[in-house]
């Protein structure tokens, strides 16, 4: 029998997560006739989905008339070092081109070309200007619009400021989750016939991080706990520019937009240092690379004075920078007392995104257990070994609506399974109380911020941008002792909106998928993409046929290799239309060296 009573919703479709992929799903899911219930941690509009300034990718063609999807496609899958799942990038490609006009007809404010088109701009690795935008705010217009019309969606309800901790099953089945309210504690039961986990990336395991404080990881840790495979957790993106000065103010986002309006990179000696990196794209090479170049002229002692280097956007004119870049004028402005308009950022790598995640079926973004559907930053596979800029705002829309679809047929085919399992709610009862037990003694107790810090310092030094054999050998024993110690973890007080207890959960879900980034680093003897071993410098071969997949294994935790499924001859035709194709680069890995300039000549042109 449960400890306590709890409160019980119901309802056809559960969304976990109100970011853009969360609130989009539930769209599609009331849409198609479903009750509706969004959870989320925080505040309806409040989501890291607003970290995602510079804009959504898509190939509309309207700056550039040769874009189109096809080049999308081509740009994603060398972005990603062929590691991603290419049916999701596939229909990625196409359908994002629809989802942007759909926020437009939605409402979506875009800024505009002369003649009334969506505005695209310039970023990284992407071949054309690409990237549609509003100013440098779009993930929050996106968020603006998405919120406007799910709360005008009939059969919806949003829950704010709920945490759930565990998702609940009926044998194999996901059949709905239990958590607690966070102003009071309350323990809160949600049936559902299918469950959408749209909970976002975890990067608050790392000590420098554009994440706000919801960035857990619950819902990849949830999914990890029911059974559900994550795929290619070793790569997590450092963003190259976050803020580095003042110390309050590190890690936040400095957008990828000021490179995409034409900011440049420089070293203390004025070099231009990306010309020497990356001679064709420079600025605008693609994220990992300009991280490890920040990062070598760092360690090279060519750094700016609080280790970063220096951005300079000045020669476009303050016109300009206040009319394309207003959030980063007024961020240097009010954080490190910076103008921009007349001086250089100093900017160093932050944590951002997390590609690995969930693994998803490509249509239906189905995960490997029945009844629960993954979608954005908690999903994994379509952005492989590395995300280009602005695929993450189309991501959330395309397989945000996609999950709802398909949570929606399952929920209506399968019915509302109301067979709750009160032994596992009960277990999960005493798990939740159990740091704020009396009955536990107060010597050699653990206290949760400590074991968070000591996380963070691990994954940071050891598990962050380089990586060798050793260092992530150092992080998964700090892990393995930290979640010994996390069962001694105690808090004063009681269940009103106490952070403490509210810690306790997160730093258990921050082990979970810490062991799973760092087991599966270690496994991954190579670079690529976000990856970059310094004991194995070169990409191989045959890790580049297969992603690594974290599975419970007993009480531990598994990493097993999954061989990538060969791409289609007419996809594998489609990567020379990218500009940045270049055979002689081409990433390791499950397509034949061979077979690529032949793909190149069919279709007559590399560049
Ligand atoms: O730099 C940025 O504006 C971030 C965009 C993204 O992560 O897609």
């Amino acid at each position: 029998m449960p400890l306590e009573s709890y409160i019980t919703h119901e309802c056809d479709v559960l969304v976990i997560g109100a970011g853009g992929a969360g609130m989009r799903a539930a769209i599609a899911a009331a849409e198609a006739g479903c009750r509706t219930i969004v959870v989320t941690k925080s505040l309806l509009g409040k989501a890291h989905t607003v970290m995602a300034e510079g804009g959504i990718a898509a190939g509309l063609g309207n700056v550039d008339s040769d874009d189109g999807w096809e080049v999308h496609f081509a740009d994603t899958m060398l972005g990603g070092q062929l590691l991603n799942n290419w049916r999701m990038v596939e229909i990625y490609a196409h359908e994002v081109i629809d989802r942007v006009y759909e926020l437009e007809r939605w409402g979506g404010l875009f800024d505009r070309t002369e003649d009334g088109r969506i505005m695209q701009r310039a970023f990284g690795a992407h071949s054309w200007k690409r990237l549609a935008h509003v100013g440098d705010r779009t993930g929050l217009e996106l968020i603006r619009t998405c919120q406007d019309k799910l709360v005008h969606t009939e059969r919806t309800e949003t829950f704010m400021e709920y945490t759930l901790t565990r998702l609940l099953k009926n044998g194999d089945r996901v059949v709905g989750a239990m958590g607690y309210r966070r102003n009071d504690g309350k323990f809160v039961v949600i049936k559902a016939g299918a469950t959408v986990l749209a909970s976002g990336g975890w990067g608050r395991m790392y000590r420098y991080t554009s994440n706000s404080w919801e960035g857990t990881g619950d819902g990849a840790a949830m999914a990890y706990d029911a059974g559900a495979d994550l795929i290619d957790m070793e790569f997590v993106q450092f963003h190259p520019t976050g803020m580095v000065w003042p110390p309050g103010a590190r890690g936040i986002l400095v957008t990828e937009a000021v490179r995409g309006e034409g900011g440049l990179l420089f070293n203390s000696e004025h070099q231009r240092f990306m010309l020497e990196y990356d001679p064709v794209k420079k600025e605008l090479s693609s994220r990992d690379v300009v991280a490890r170049s920040i990062y070598k002229e760092v360690k090279a002692g060519r750094g700016s004075p609080h280790g970063g280097a220096f951005l300079d956007i000045t020669h476009r004119g303050a016109d300009y920078i206040l009319k394309k870049l207003p959030s980063m004028y007024e961020q240097f402005h009010a954080l490190a007392s910076v103008d921009i308009t007349r001086e250089a950022m100093e900017v160093g790598p932050t944590i951002h995104y997390t590609m690995g995640g969930v693994r998803v079926e490509a249509e239906t973004a189905a995960t490997t257990v029945p009844g629960l559907f993954a979608a954005g930053e908690a999903a994994g596979g379509l952005h492989g070994a590395n995300r280009l800029g602005g695929n993450s705002l189309g991501d959330i829309l395309v397989f945000g609506r996609r999950a709802g679809v398909a949570a929606a047929e399952f929920a209506r085919t399968r019915g509302v399974d109301r067979a709750i399992d009160e032994g596992e709610v009960a277990e999960e009862q005493d798990r939740l109380y159990d740091p704020l037990d009396s009955r536990h003694g107060w010597t050699d107790r653990e206290n949760p911020y400590h074991l968070h810090e000591e996380l963070q310092a691990a994954m940071q030094d050891d598990a962050g941008i380089g990586r060798t054999a050793e260092s992530l050998q150092r992080a998964l024993a700090a892990i393995l002792e930290l979640r010994e110690r996390s069962s001694r973890m105690r808090v004063v007080g009681h269940r009103d909106l106490n952070p403490g207890w509210h810690t306790c959960r997160d730093v258990a879900f921050m082990l979970t998928i810490s062991e799973a980034i760092v087991r599966s680093a270690i496994r991954r003897e190579e670079s690529r993409g976000s990856q970059w071993r310094f004991d194995f410098l070169e990409q191989d071969t045959e890790q580049g046929k297969v992603n690594y997949v974290s599975r419970r294994a007993g009480d531990g935790m598994a990493i097993d290799a999954a061989p990538l499924q060969a791409m289609p001859e007419e996809l594998v035709k489609l990567l020379p239309r990218s500009r940045f194709y270049d055979p002689a680069k081409l990433p390791k890995g499950h397509i034949k060296p061979e077979n690529m300039p032949a793909a190149a000549a069919a279709l007559g042109s590399t560049s």
